[in-house]
């Protein structure tokens, strides 16, 4: 008999190691390496070892049947998920929705479980975290328990897909959440790499073998990484995001990868306390609260996808009684404002040294567009000098290190939503076409930064 072997498993990148060690090789956390057995990850995932093999045959790309365009998709008439999914869920996918714990995974699923039953689709939500009892309540909290929507409780994955197999074949699967997944050919804890990355395999086979839509449900660690579920992003079709800060009411569903559909997309919603709203007008939302004319304030016409998102950006530039002064960022990357800082200082000549710099997205909202630069500059130069800048502005370009301000794509799309939200001028680089300038904003465009900090200044 063969002798067992077991490996060292990275839980954050699953890396596979021979022995212990404090770090792993392949991504460098600390301590997270987990004992797996070898033989259960492999069994599970390759099958039997010695399957007699079966000579592949390769057909002609022209030779395949046309595939049915568009796609079979089940569309949930949730529109801010809709888009996210490029237009509903594939049929035969697997896609995994990742998200802090608590952020709003189950409430968002049950809904959409709930949308799709009433469209006639047939729909199993699978728990293993919650009982029976709290996924009624929940449902009836959420004004849903009366849809045609199977329950089912439970963890064992063979019992599941013989769940699955049993009776009227699904439409679409929710299994909430992976982590809590076990499969019986596999002796690692639930949750472990080998565990999560057996069991999603047998349920993506599952998946493409009958045409339904499975759903897994992931959580995160702080770090943003999906702890074990990471390496389930590699074999799911796609991948989403549900983030927002568990402070704010504002949710933000994001596509990271798709293979149906642009992954560029965001989905809005707000936590209510009956449940998830579709916000239709995001930029009215995070700006709602604005308190126009403070200074360090400034107004970011944002592209998120096909979509134009108007933001507020706050900057607070303070005196410091620290050696080396504090940046800190929420909603933004580091790394970007340490530029937009330097640019500021060797090119502009306006210095932060001695000073402490805070830079927040109000609302909640990540921003990962480098045409966010523009306003972030403003808004620090403002806040370092305490001058209000007019509350009817808009901001947005890219800036690089030369001091050169460039345009950001999309810019009549930003300013046609601008005007439509009562903002009168754009602050960018200048537009490529003439005729552009038709979007009902007045046009100050500016080809450097320097030019845009003497204007601010004047
Ligand atoms: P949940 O969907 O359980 O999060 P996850 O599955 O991602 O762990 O969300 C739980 C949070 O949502 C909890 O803090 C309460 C809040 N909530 C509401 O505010 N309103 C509601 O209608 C529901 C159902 C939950
Ligand atoms: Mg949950």
């Amino acid at each position: 008999m063969a002798k067992r072997r077991s490996t060292f498993i990275c839980q954050n990148c699953g890396t596979e190691h021979p022995r212990w060690i404090g770090k792993c090789d392949g991504c460098g956390a600390w301590n997270s390496l987990v004992e797996e057995s070898a033989s259960g990850g492999g069994g599970a995932l390759g099958g039997p070892a010695k399957s007699k093999a079966v000579k592949g045959r390769a057909v002609g790309l022209s030779s395949l049947d046309h595939v049915e365009e568009p796609l079979p998709r089940l569309a949930s008439g949730i529109t801010e998920l809709d888009r996210v999914t490029g237009g509903g869920f594939v049929r035969g996918s697997a896609l995994l929705v990742g998200g802090d714990p608590g952020i709003g995974k189950s409430t968002l699923l049950m809904q959409v479980t709930a949308a799709l039953a009433q469209k006639n689709a047939r729909v199993i939500y699978i728990s293993g975290e919650e009982a029976l009892g709290q996924v009624r309540l929940r449902a009836e909290r959420l004004g849903v328990s009366q849809a045609p929507v199977a329950i089912a409780s439970e963890t064992n994955l063979e019992d599941i897909l013989a769940t699955l197999e049993d009776g009227p074949q699904p439409d679409l699967v929710v299994l909430d959440s992976i982590q809590t997944l076990w499969s019986a050919g596999v002796d690692s804890a639930p949750g472990t790499v080998t565990q999560v990355r057996a069991c999603a395999q047998q349920v993506i086979r599952y998946a493409k073998r009958t045409g339904a839509s499975v759903i897994l449900v992931g959580h995160v660690t702080k770090d943003g990484q999906i702890a074990g579920p990471r390496v389930v992003e590699h074999m799911v079709d796609a991948v989403l995001y549900f983030e927002g800060d568990r402070t704010h009411h504002f949710r933000v569903l994001r596509g990271v990868k798709n293979r149906f559909g642009a992954t560029d997309e965001i989905g809005v919603f707000e936590m209510t306390g009956s449940g998830l709203q579709e916000v239709q007008n995001p930029s009215e939302l995070f700006l709602g609260d604005r308190l126009v004319e403070t200074p360090g304030s400034v107004v970011f016409a944002g592209l998120e996808g096909t979509r134009p998102i108007l933001v507020e950006i706050q900057a607070l530039v303070a005196p410091s009684s620290l050696g080396t002064p504090r940046r800190a960022v929420v909603g933004w990357d580091s790394n970007r404002l340490a530029m937009v800082l330097a640019v500021l200082e060797a090119r502009c000549g306006v210095r932060f040294s001695g000073h402490d710099v805070y830079l927040a997205v109000a609302g909640g909202l990540r921003l990962n567009e480098p045409a966010a630069d523009l306003a972030v500059a403003a808004a620090l130069v403002a806040s370092l000098t305490g001058l209000s800048l007019p509350s009817k502005q808009v901001y947005f370009g890219e800036i690089g290190l030369s001091g050169a301000i460039r345009s950001a794509p999309q810019a009549v799309l930003r300013m046609k939503e601008a005007a439509r939200l009562g903002f009168e001028e754009a602050i960018t680089a200048p537009l490529a076409k003439e005729r552009d300038a038709k979007t009902g904003l007045r046009l100050n465009a500016h080809t450097r930064l320097e030019s845009l900090v003497t204007d601010l200044a004047a």
